[in-house]
């Protein structure tokens, strides 16, 4: 596993490993996730959040980390980039309802805007990102999906390793590394790039497109 260990050693060691539940499936995955202190991130978010969907699942969506609104409702993409992503997939001809949804991170990472009194994304780190990847790998396995669509760098890193970038590794099926069973995996930009985009018209036809090329090959 690439990594795993760049979250250090010794009592300050970031690692969800110790949260995760010996056997079960997703449902008790999930419950035990929400006590999960594997990293500071628990401390400061109202909950975990966790992937949803269905279990028999044939496509896996990565995103980040859960946002505000999805903090505040413990469900994975239902703010802002969550409703951006499913216009894409119904553009793209992926049905949403028989899909996995998940983040690479399971807390809500942000600073506070105290004038504005507002909750400001931060991207979460590499070292958070590891301390994670016990419960995105656990749910890979459960899930078992055919194909996984990441989104966006933290998703990219988390899954294909810390040299992912976005820009060159995009759009393109792959098979997924480390897994035997034809698994493939396809990259593209995160739904929230595409809003804070200059071009956003352009950057959200790039998901699009990537999204379409992740149907044909389904
Ligand atoms: N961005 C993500 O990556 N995931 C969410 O659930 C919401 C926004
Ligand atoms: Fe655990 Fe992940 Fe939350 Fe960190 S972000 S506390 S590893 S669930």
């Amino acid at each position: 596993m690439p990594g795993r260990r760049e979250g250090g050693s010794g009592p300050e060691a970031y690692d969800a490993t110790p949260y995760l539940p010996q056997r079960g499936g997703l449902p008790a995955h999930r419950r035990a996730a929400a006590d999960c202190q594997g990293c500071p991130l628990y401390r400061e978010a109202t909950g975990t959040v966790f992937g949803r969907g269905d279990s028999g699942a044939r496509v896996m969506l990565i995103g980040e980390q859960p946002g505000d609104q999805e903090d505040r409702e413990g469900v994975a993409f239902v703010g802002p980039a969550g409703r951006l992503l499913s216009k894409a997939l119904r553009e793209a001809g992926i049905d949403e309802e028989g899909l996995y949804v998940t983040n690479a991170v399971k807390h809500f990472k942000f600073t506070v805007d105290e004038t504005r009194k507002r909750r400001i994304h931060k991207a979460p780190s590499l070292r958070e990102t590891l301390a994670c990847r016990p419960w995105l790998m656990a749910e890979l396995r459960l899930v078992s999906p055919e194909f996984v669509i990441v989104l966006g760098a933290t998703a990219g890193r988390a899954l294909l390793g810390s040299s992912f970038r976005v820009g060159t590794d995009r759009g393109v099926p792959r098979p997924l590394p480390g897994v035997e069973d034809g698994t493939q995996v396809l990259a593209t930009v995160h739904p929230s790039a595409v809003l804070r985009s200059k071009d956003r018209d352009a950057a959200y036809a790039g998901l699009v497109a990537d999204l379409r090329t992740a149907a044909e090959a389904l």
